[in-house]
């Protein structure tokens, strides 16, 4: 594909796709999911070649990606800064340009959210977002699946998007990457965001990319963002590319650990999502993501089948 393509796709944020998409799309991941339970050979990939580009570390995205790719009968190639010419200064357009006239799709872990655009701008294929400082739409897409799975999907795996319209997602801690793309799913998808975040760490309606600030509504006391709650999700206190900020963080965020206390304020049935890696003791404690209300498991497990979908939607188009 040349650049430019008016038939290609990237998947840049969470916004990228229509709600429309996102129903064909868990629909896709629920019977891609079902075919690997049932170790039923599923090849559509064949002969496509996936480029993994990391900036920063990554267990779950990588083998998620890297086996999903192979399980779709493809192949992977694998480059992080350290060991490419990205980490010598190379352009990231020159980078697009050359490592898109070899493969097929791209998936990209980086820093700021321009990085990937630039890079998307120059690419002759479709590029993933991996994760930026601003969004991490893969990992949604896995949590809304993960969430649908448990409240909107029957026994023969069909899907019931409504299942989501009106519910209430308590968002503690940081508001980073993660909050971001919440709100743009919310946005879309109809939903409301609590957010509780410590002062100085707010969310910024701009950088998360949303129209109508409606889909979120501020709360000081993360008890009271809990409170009625479908859903209660948190993140680490800093992320990626933050280090330096890890003391400060330590103690402005102490109030927020999601503890059985806080999760009492939600729904009884309400789950318990986070995106991992976790800290127990820190912004959740080990009763919470070890206990009977946590998803985090089948989240993680999740990231495979969505993206194997997503994948299979960027470079095939709709199957049937
Ligand atoms: N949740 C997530 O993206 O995990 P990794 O950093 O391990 O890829
Ligand atoms: N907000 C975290 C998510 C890690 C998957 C980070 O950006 O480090």
């Amino acid at each position: 594909m040349k650049p430019g393509n008016s038939l290609m796709r990237h998947y840049l944020q969470f916004k990228d796709l229509r709600a429309e998409e996102y129903a064909y799309l868990f629909d896709r991941a629920s019977i891609i999911k079902r075919r690997f339970k049932n170790y039923e050979k599923y090849q559509p990939l064949a002969d496509r070649t996936l480029a993994m580009i990391f900036e920063k570390a990554s267990t779950r995205t990588r083998v998620s990606f890297e086996a999903g790719m192979y399980q779709m009968g493809g192949s992977v190639v694998h480059l992080t800064t350290g060991d490419s010419q990205l980490g010598r200064a190379e352009p990231i357009e020159d980078s697009a340009r050359v490592i898109s006239r070899m493969v097929d799709v791209v998936m990209i872990r980086t820093f700021e959210q321009t990085k990937i655009e630039r890079f998307a701008a120059h690419s002759r294929v479709p590029v993933i977002n991996g994760l930026t400082n601003e969004y991490h739409p893969c990992q949604i897409l896995a949590d809304l699946f993960t969430f649908i799975e448990q409240r909107g999907m029957d026994r023969r795996g069909a899907i019931d998007m409504d299942c989501l319209k009106g519910r209430v997602v308590a968002w503690v801690g940081d508001g980073n990457n993660m909050a971001n793309t919440w709100l743009q799913a919310a946005e879309i998808l109809g939903f409301t965001v609590h957010v509780s975040t410590p002062s100085g760490y707010e969310i910024d309606a701009k950088v998360a990319g949303i129209q109508d600030t409606r889909c979120y509504k501020v709360f000081k006391d993360p008890k009271e963002a809990c409170r009625g709650a479908d859903l209660v999700t948190t993140d680490v206190w800093t992320s990626m590319g933050y280090e330096a900020e890890n003391e400060a963080r330590r103690a402005a965020f102490a109030n927020w650990c999601v503890d059985a206390e806080m999760m009492a304020q939600a729904k009884p049935d309400a789950l318990f999502m986070h995106c991992l890696p976790a800290h127990r003791g820190e912004e959740v404690s080990a009763d919470v993501i070890d206990g009977p209300q946590s998803v985090v498991w089948d989240e993680a497990e999740n990231r495979m089948h969505v993206q194997k979908a997503l994948m299979e939607y960027l470079l095939l188009g709709r199957i049937g």
